[in-house]
């Protein structure tokens, strides 16, 4: 049982989701601004923060950067929608514990809070694990305007953490190849719902929007220390070896070998889901396209090993994963 506060300017808001934290065990307090919440900092022992972004006056990113000063202890979950998406940003820097993306059912709301209380708990080891996992729900939302499934980037990480292995990468390159591929797609957040939901072909001027995410994910991620290790698969997952990828035409062994995994993943992983303008293939035609790009559009030396990998079912070592994506 945890002591939770709940703060949101509309009242049908912090009732709804006080009475299910209570009905789930909880203790729970309500606030309708910023400015009382903090007041309660300090006053009441607090477990745990749950703070709407877009409120009057104080906004819920500037509580969650006062509470984090004041007693950094105190998880802090952030609810906001799609179009606040900067606020979601904002609070990736200031260390929010979980986001919640608007809509949300209750259940997703005490999966939330029982995430990020045992993670208080366990403490250290680590907040970087923590911060990993909010971001996930981050990428999880690009994914979700790409029109992905919820299951294709836990499939991009094991494509890609498993092939790293095969290559035998030191711990450095497997932690990049592991947060980029759950963060790849980041920048997607940044290109307009319009675009991404077209049926038909997409105009130059949508094509430009859609080849500027791996920059804006990089953009993103930027001075958020814990993340750096992604920031080349980010930038470099639609590069391709013959130099007709994008954003910066690199070639062959310029592209940074994380990017040259994450992309092989993510391409297999697009290939088997179905898209707003196409059919999914099968898991063998998809295979022919990997060889088919080898060399040309994918590096050949990761081809293979993605198809050695393949052969031994993907493995992935636990602690390479991440549990925001366990079923
Ligand atoms: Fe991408």
């Amino acid at each position: 049982m945890a002591m939770i506060l709940v703060v949101d300017d509309e009242p049908a808001i912090t009732i709804a989701l006080a009475k299910k934290l209570r009905r789930d065990g909880h203790e729970c307090l309500t606030a309708s601004s910023g400015e009382e919440a903090l007041s309660r900092v300090g006053a009441e022992k607090l477990d745990l923060i749950i703070t709407d972004v877009r409120m009057p006056g104080m906004s819920g990113i500037e509580l969650l950067k006062q509470v984090k000063l004041r007693d950094a202890s105190i998880s802090v979950i952030v609810m906001s929608a799609y179009t606040d998406i900067n606020f979601a940003i904002e609070a990736l820097r200031g260390r929010a514990d979980d986001f919640l993306l608007k809509p949300f059912n209750l259940d997703d709301l005490s999966l939330s809070v029982a995430r990020s209380l045992r993670e208080r708990s366990t403490s250290s080891k680590d907040l970087e694990q923590l911060g990993v996992q909010a971001v996930a729900a981050l990428a999880s939302a690009a994914e979700a305007r790409d029109g992905h499934a919820d299951a294709h980037l836990n499939d991009v990480l094991r494509y890609a953490v498993s092939t790293g292995f095969e290559l035998g990468l030191d711990e450095d390159a497997l932690r990049g190849v592991w947060l980029g591929s759950v963060l790849h797609d980041v920048g997607m957040l940044k290109v307009p719902e319009a675009v991404l939901n077209k049926l038909g072909a997409l105009s130059p001027e949508d094509w430009n929007l859609v080849r500027q995410h791996p920059e804006a994910g990089a953009g993103i991620i930027a001075g958020v220390d814990y993340l750096e290790a992604a920031r080349t698969s980010i930038l470099h997952h639609h590069e391709r070896p013959d130099g007709g990828g994008y954003p910066s035409a690199l070639r062959g062994e310029e592209i940074s070998i994380e990017g040259r995994i994450v992309a092989v993943a993510s391409a297999f992983a697009s290939m088997l889901g179905a898209r707003p303008h196409r059919c999914a293939l099968t898991e063998s035609d998809a295979v022919s396209e990997l060889d088919r790009g080898s060399e040309s559009q994918f590096d050949g030396s990761v081809v293979r090993a993605f198809m050695s990998a393949r052969g031994a079912g993907f493995l992935v070592p636990l602690a390479f994963r991440i549990d925001h994506y366990q079923p």
